[in-house]
Parts: structure tokens; sequence; C-alpha cells
């Protein structure tokens, strides 16, 4: 049985890193639920491969754009691009992010800037270029991919943090700014999941360690950050805005 309030029929998504991972994960659940979609990341064998798996057994369109966010004229050209594709853009998700984890006294600045670029100044940029035909159809949701390290944080994870709380501060502002338009803004803040991105940066000590720092003591899989994804994206979340929806498995209510 399926629920009209999460169906999205009729609606348009562009999610950023949809290759893989959470991305793909949300981007396969917006068009379960009814959503064209565009996916856009910097492998165009990984974006073929998974517009595949996204669009596989269901009667949507998936096209997929090659694109580095760290490029500052990126943001432009995939909102241009996904409007001459798709007709429109009703969803953003901002979710291409990376990490390079140095300690505060060894941070090289090269590094710094090319990750507030990505994680943060990236997110501005393609929700800024999404936004007219969003007012002018008054609907629109905006989802920015942050993290449990844009509440708390780690050891040598300053830049990650500072984007990632960044994303969150952001949301509020422009909540604020774009309610009257019937466009929400909000974070997911998830917790340790099972991709690429994670498993790269981590031992195995630190890989136990982090399930163990969760309620559910495991780690998330990326399917599911694909259900608070489309109920931030449909009518279900239509007066959910401005807010920060942890997907965490618990590590967040861990106190000490
Ligand atoms: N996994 C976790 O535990 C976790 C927890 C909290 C938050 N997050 C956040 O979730 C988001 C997705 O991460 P993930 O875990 O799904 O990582 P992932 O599996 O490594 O996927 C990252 C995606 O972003 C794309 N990407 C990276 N750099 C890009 C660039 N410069 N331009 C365009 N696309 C780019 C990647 O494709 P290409 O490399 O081919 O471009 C890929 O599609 C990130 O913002 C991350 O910070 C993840």
């Amino acid at each position: 049985m399926s629920c009209d309030l999460f169906n999205l029929d009729g609606r348009v998504a562009l999610v950023t890193g949809g290759s893989k991972g959470l991305g793909k994960a949300m981007a396969r659940g917006f068009a379960e639920a009814g959503a064209d979609v565009m996916i856009a990341s910097r492998s165009e064998d990984e974006l073929k491969a998974a517009a595949v798996e996204i669009g596989e057994g269901l009667d949507v369109k998936v096209e997929w754009m090659v694109t580095d966010m760290g490029d500052r004229e990126a943001s432009d050209r995939l909102a241009a691009e996904t409007i001459l594709r798709l007709g429109k853009v009703d969803i953003v998700v901002n979710n291409a992010g990376s990490n390079t984890p140095q300690p505060i006294d060894q941070i090289i600045d090269e590094d710094w800037d090319r990750i507030v670029e990505l994680n943060l100044t990236s997110c501005m940029r393609l929700t800024r270029a999404v936004l007219p035909g969003m007012i002018e159809r008054k609907w629109g949701r905006v989802i920015h991919i942050s993290s449990v390290l844009g509440l708390g944080s780690k050891p040598a994870r300053n830049v990650y943090s500072a984007t990632k709380a960044g994303l969150i501060g952001m949301a509020k502002a422009s909540a604020l700014d774009l309610g009257k338009h019937n466009i929400t803004v909000n974070c997911i803040a998830p917790g340790p999941i099972l991709t690429d991105l994670p498993m790269s940066l981590l031992n195995d000590a630190e890989k136990k360690e982090f399930s163990k720092m969760t309620a559910l003591d495991r780690w998330g899989t990326p399917r599911e950050l694909a259900g608070p994804a489309v109920f931030l994206a449909s009518e279900a979340g239509s007066y959910t805005t401005g807010a920060t929806i942890l997907v965490d498995g618990g590590a967040y209510a861990r106190a000490l």
C-alpha cells in the first residue's frame, strides 16, 4: 500500500553526487515515489551505471551529467541542463561532499578551500540557480546533506565540521527567506553510513568504534536515507522547514 502524501509523480529531483552512496539511494527513492531524476558527479562510467539502477523497473526519466561541483561554473550549468532535459527542478539535494581530515595546526589552505567550495559554497550556488523556477511555481524543496559532524565533531574534522555546520545554519536562514514562496529548506544529518567516503578514511578499529557509538550498534545503509529524503521532498514534509533531521542510528543520543 502506498501513501499519497509521499507521492512525487510529476516532480523533478536534482541530486548531486548521485552516482553512488547516499546520493544514488536518495535518487532511487525519489524515482520510486514517481519523480524524474537528474544525477551529477565526476565519473561518467559510474553515472551511466547508476542511472540504469535508479530507473530499473520504473516509468520515470533518469538523466545524468558529468559535473565537478568544485568548479564555480558547475552549478549554473547543471541547473540549466536539468531544466533543458527535464523541464524544471522541484527538488534539489546538495549531497556531493568530501573530507580531508587535518588537525587545526596542520591545515593546508588549498585543501581547506577545495572542501569549503564543494561542501558548502556549491550548495549555495546550486540552490540559488534553481530558485527562480521554484519561486515562479510557488513550490520547492531544498535538502542539504549535512552530518552528525556538523553538530558535534571528532579530532581533525575541522573543515568537514565547519562546512556541515555551515549547511545547518544556511538552511535556517534560507528557510526564512523562502517560506513565503512555499519552498522548504532542510538538512539531513547522517551518522555512520556504509559508503566509500567513510570506508576510505577509517581504519578497522575506527569502523568498529563508529558502529558502537550508535544506539542500534551498526552502520546504516544508504537505502536508509531514502525514506527521510522522500519525506522532506514530498507533501508529507510540507510544514517542515529550517530543520535538521538526524539519520544516525541514535549516535547523537549518547551524551558521553
Ligand atoms: N557515509 C557517511 O557516513 C556520511 C555521514 C554523514 C554525511 N555524509 C555526507 O553524505 C554525502 C554523500 O557521501 P557518501 O557517503 O554517499 O559518499 P560517496 O559514496 O563517496 O559518494 C560521494 C558522491 O559525491 C560525488 N562527488 C564527490 N566529489 C564531487 C565533486 N567535486 N563534484 C561532483 N560530485 C562529487 C561522488 O562522485 P565522484 O567522486 O565520481 O565525483 C559520489 O557520487 C556527503 O556530503 C557526505 O559528507 C556521509
